[in-house]
């Protein structure tokens, strides 16, 4: 089982986590999207747009995975198109996995500006929520969204998020610390929702 084994979800993409072959393909993506992404991501630095950079994202994700402390995995397009099928088109990420008392880990996202709009962020939000309660047995999904960003807010409302409450300069965000929303789920939530 994986993120592919709900039949509940559209199947516009699929999930699987990052492989180094994928460097290319992800700097491509991260490359045309600098613009799109920069108001919503922390600050990155020049070498982070090169092949070296985002190898070692995907070594420190490798690494994440092989623990159990974070599951990125690549967002790639399902369609019958031969050019397109299999394109990367975004990321979700769980990361800040904390087992004992906590089980619980944190999702981040995002998906090609030339993808926006057609439900690719709630089907993969769904899937890696999926995934962290059925296959990494977690028991809680946090995500954080800056209250202007009405699309992402929408998208976590769409895939059964609820707002907890705002918390003050919580992250960082393109040089400026800024307050966020928080929004969770939990496994007794999501079985309610399935
Ligand atoms: C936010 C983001 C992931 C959305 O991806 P997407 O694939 O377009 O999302 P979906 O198509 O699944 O859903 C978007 C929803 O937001 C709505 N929306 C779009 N812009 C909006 C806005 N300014 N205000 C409110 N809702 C908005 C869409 O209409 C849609 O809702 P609907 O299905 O009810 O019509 C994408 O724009 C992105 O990667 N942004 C940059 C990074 C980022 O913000 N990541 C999340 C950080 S918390």
């Amino acid at each position: 089982m994986g993120p592919e084994s709900d039949s509940a979800f559209p199947k516009r993409v699929y999930l699987r986590r990052f492989l180094l072959e994928d460097a290319e393909s992800l700097l491509d993506l991260r490359v045309r999207n600098r613009r799109f992404a920069k108001p919503f991501e922390p600050h990155r630095a020049d070498a982070y747009y090169t092949l070296e950079g985002q190898k070692e994202v995907i070594e420190t994700s490798m690494r994440h995975w092989d623990a159990g402390t974070g599951f990125a995995f690549g967002v790639f397009l399902r369609t019958d198109d031969v050019q397109s099928n299999g394109l990367l088109v975004g990321h979700v990420n769980l990361s800040n996995v904390v087992r004992a008392a906590w089980e619980s880990c944190t999702l981040g996202y995002f998906i090609d500006e030339g993808h926006n709009g057609r439900g690719v962020a709630t089907e993969s939000v769904g899937r890696a929520v999926h995934f962290a309660f059925d296959e990494a047995a977690l028991h809680r999904v946090q995500a954080a969204v800056m209250p202007r960003n009405g699309a992402s807010i929408r998208v976590l409302e769409k895939a059964g998020f609820r707002r907890e409450g705002l918390s003050a300069r919580y992250l960082k965000i393109d040089g400026d610390w800024e307050d966020h929303l928080l929004y969770a789920v939990t496994r007794e939530e999501w079985g309610d929702s399935a």
